[in-house]
C-alpha cells in the first residue's frame, strides 16, 4: 500500500535502480578483464570511470554522500560530486564501484559492484569514521538482537527466535585480528562462523535475507559499507544496529566535528531516513549474492539484484551484453 493506502499497483511509478543496474553493470564489466590479475587499483579504476560514465545519463539529480576510496587512496567517485544527468529526483547516492577490489584482484569469490540511492537528505555521511560496529540478521531480530549485549547471548536469543539449534545458527564476519576474540566468542556457542576475506555488504545483505545459509553478519566494518547496507535492509525488511568505532581520539573528534554522535546507536532509519531507498549490486566475481561477470565468447554475462524499500521489491537481473558493443 502507498501512503495513501491506495494498493502500490494502482500507483505505478518510476524504480530508479532499474536505470542505475545499468551504471554497476558497467563497472562490473569494465573489471572484469583485471579480475585475477593482482592490480585492484587498475580493476577498481576500471569500475569507477564506468560507473561515473553511465550514471551520467540517468536522468536524475545526483549527490555522492558516501564515496569510497579515501581509506587506501584507490581511485573514487568523489564526495559531494554530482552524478546524473540533473533532471528528474534529487537523490543522495552511495557508490561502491567494487566492494572487494582485493578480492577482485585476486580473483576470489564475493567482490560486487554496487550503488545506493534516496530522496536528498536522507542518507547519514559517516565517512569522517572509517570503521562501523555492525549486526544485521533478517527481520527475525527485532526486539530480540541488541548490539550491546555479548555475541553468545544474541546467538542465543536470535536461534530461539528462528526455533533452530544455535549449532545451527551461521555467522558472517570479516577476517581480521580485530575479530579474533569475537569468533571465537561465536564459536564458543556451538555456532558455525562464515569468515569473509572482504566485502561485508554482501555479507550484510545475505544475513538479511530469507532462505539463504547466513543467519547474522557481525563485526566491524567500512561505515561507508554500512550506510550502504542499511539501503538494502529497508527494502528486504530486515534488521541492522550499528555503532560508530573511531580508530583513536583524533578520528572520533574528527567525526564530531562533523556532527556525528559517536555513542549514538544507529539503526537502518538513522543510517538512511525515509521510505524510498534503491539498492543495486552486480556480481564482479562469484558470490553469495549473486555470480560474477563473466566472459562468454562474443557476449559478456552479469548478474544483478534491484531492490526498493517503497514497494519491497527484489529483483534479480541476468544480462547478457554482447563484446562487440564494449570495445
Ligand atoms: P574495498 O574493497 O572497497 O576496499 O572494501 C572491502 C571491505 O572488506 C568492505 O567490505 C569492508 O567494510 C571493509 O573493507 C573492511 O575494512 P578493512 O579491510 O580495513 O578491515
Amino acid at each position: 500500500m502507498t501512503a495513501d493506502s491506495t494498493p502500490l499497483y494502482e500507483h505505478p511509478d518510476r524504480n530508479l535502480a532499474l536505470e542505475l543496474v545499468r551504471a554497476t553493470e558497467a563497472a562490473a564489466i569494465r573489471a572484469q578483464p583485471f579480475i585475477g590479475k593482482g592490480d585492484k587499483n587498475a580493476a577498481d579504476g576500471a569500475a569507477v570511470d564506468a560507473m561515473r560514465a553511465f550514471l551520467g545519463t540517468v536522468d536524475f539529480d545526483g549527490v555522492i554522500v558516501i564515496g569510497e576510496g579515501e581509506k587506501d587512496k584507490a581511485p573514487m567517485l568523489f564526495n559531494g560530486e554530482h552524478v546524473g544527468t540533473g533532471r528528474g529526483p534529487s537523490c543522495d547516492i552511495a557508490v561502491d564501484p567494487i566492494d572487494g577490489t582485493s578480492l577482485t584482484a585476486a580473483g576470489r569469490q564475493n567482490a560486487i559492484s554496487m550503488l545506493a540511492a534516496s530522496d536528498r537528505g536522507t542518507m547519514l555521511d559517516a565517512s569522517s569514521v572509517f570503521y562501523m560496529n555492525k549486526i544485521v540478521t533478517d527481520g527475525d531480530g527485532f526486539g530480540v538482537i541488541d548490539i550491546d549485549r555479548p555475541i553468545g547471548d544474541n546467538i542465543r536469543a536470535f536461534a530461539k527466535a528462528k526455533g533452530k539449534a544455535v549449532g545451527d545458527i551461521r555467522v558472517a564476519v570479516l577476517d581480521r585480528p580485530r575479530h579474533q576474540q569475537l569468533i571465537e566468542d561465536i564459536r564458543a556457542t556451538g555456532a558455525g562462523t562464515r569468515l569473509m576475506l572482504d566485502g561485508d555488504v554482501a555479507g550484510g545483505i545475505n544475513a538479511a535475507r530469507y532462505g539463504t545459509r547466513i543467519d547474522m553478519c557481525v563485526g566491524i566494518g567500512g561505515s561507508p559499507e554500512g550506510v550502504a547496507t542499511a539501503c538494502a535492509i529497508k527494502a528486504l525488511g530486515g534488521f541492522i544496529q550499528t555503532r560508530l568505532a573511531p580508530k583513536d581520539d583524533d578520528e572520533r573528534q574528527k567525526g564530531i566535528d562533523a556532527g556525528l554522535d559517536i555513542d549514538k546507536l544507529y539503526e537502518a532509519n538513522d543510517l538512511v531516513s525515509g521510505d524510498n531507498t534503491f539498492f543495486v549490486a552486480t556480481g564482479v566475481t562469484d558470490g553469495g549474492l549473486v555470480a560474477g561477470v563473466k566472459r562468454l565468447g562474443p557476449i559478456i554475462r552479469t548478474e544483478s539484484i534491484v531492490l526498493r524499500s517503497h514497494s519491497g521489491t527484489i529483483r534479480r537481473i541476468e544480462a547478457d551484453h554482447l563484446v562487440s558493443r564494449w570495445l
